[in-house]
């Protein structure tokens, strides 16, 4: 197998959690390591590290920078999944790696080496998982078709490979011709700037288009589906995902073209019964009042800066998952996948 031209998002190096910096792409791929929780956190917040299952790895190595016992490693996972809400993956990488602390001590083993084993599993267990939902998604994308994506839900927001992007790549593995839309993604440009860069290096044609482009895109019929990924499925099936995404959901409804959510089983939360239940974070003001440390707002203006919004389960065509992919009503058919009651 060729190396992944995208290098490893979160991984374990020297002792210390080794992140791509997502802040400096696409004109630098650069390293920031993490030997405290503290830095963990920090970056977490700044967007060093950003996307909800690459979220879910940072946090379960993060515990393991902390983990010397069950109470210890307790400790740093609350800290972690104190500081963003939404994607449900910070908890479960975090409770992952809490588990495997208290198992550990309760059988007298090492528990740090128990808690950094749990962290490397996840980390595996995420390409694994999104190759696995890149296969069964690609059987959703024709050959020839034009396929609109938001955010950036590639190996960047995830260990490795990706969810959406997942799809995407895998249906080109499979030999189809596909030309992405990347949606520019305000206000922080995920799209933009990780999606593009990615699609660059796969050597996947792509053309970024503002936000507010594709309603005009898909009236005059230039997109064939769209395929986003998801922050958190609540058990109703409703889809919290990055501000922007809800509008692509109507628009797809009113242009009869199918709206497909990549998720792996580790962001359904069925424990989450509807999307109301879901924490939306918001963000600081400054992301939307200023570009790359510009302002472009006057001064005196406040903001409003929701960083995720809810897709009504009623939008949402499928869902893709590495155990297959999920159709309405899905109250009754995502406990299938997810493995749990
Ligand atoms: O604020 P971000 O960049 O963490 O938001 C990320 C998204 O909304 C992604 O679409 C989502 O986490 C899925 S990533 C596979």
């Amino acid at each position: 197998v060729a190396p992944d031209p995208i290098p490893p998002t979160v991984a374990w190096v020297d002792g210390r959690l080794q992140l791509i910096d997502q802040r400096r792409l696409p004109n630098d791929l650069a390293f920031v390591d993490c030997s405290t929780v503290d830095e963990v956190c920090d970056a977490i917040a700044a967007l060093v590290v950003r996307g909800a299952p690459a979220l879910g790895a940072t946090a379960a190595f993060g515990v393991a920078l902390h983990a010397r016992d069950a109470a210890s490693a307790r400790a740093a996972a609350a800290r972690i999944t104190a500081v963003r809400p939404t994607a449900v993956n910070l908890t479960v990488g975090a409770t992952r790696a809490v588990r495997a602390a208290e198992e550990a001590e309760a059988r007298g083993a090492d528990v740090a080496a128990a808690v950094l084993d749990a962290a490397e599993q996840l980390a595996r267990d995420d390409v694994t998982a999104n190759r696995a939902l890149g296969a069964h998604g690609a059987s959703l994308v024709p050959d020839g078709a034009r396929v609109l994506t938001h955010c950036n839900a590639g190996g960047l927001a995830c260990v490795g490979y990706g969810t959406a992007v997942g799809v995407i790549r895998a249906a080109v593995e499979g030999g189809r011709r596909v030309k992405v839309w990347v949606d520019e993604t305000r206000p922080v440009l995920q799209g933009a700037r990780l999606t593009a860069w990615e699609l660059t290096r796969l050597n996947i044609p792509a053309t970024v288009v503002a936000d507010v482009m594709a309603g005009s895109l898909l009236a005059s019929g230039d997109v064939d589906l769209i395929v986003v990924g998801a922050d958190r499925v609540a058990a109703n099936g409703d889809v919290a995902n990055k501000i922007g995404t809800y509008p692509l959901a109507v628009l797809a409804a009113r242009h009869g073209v199918p709206f497909y959510v990549a998720a792996p089983t580790s962001s359904i939360d069925l424990a989450t019964p509807a999307g109301t239940d879901i924490p939306v974070e918001e963000r600081s003001p400054d992301e939307v009042l200023e570009l790359g440390g510009h302002r472009l707002a006057p001064d005196g203006v406040g903001a409003l800066n929701r960083a995720f919004d809810i897709t009504p389960a009623d939008l949402v065509t499928a869902i893709i998952t590495e155990h297959g992919i999920v159709r309405p009503p899905y109250p009754a058919t995502l406990p299938a996948v997810s493995g749990e009651p």
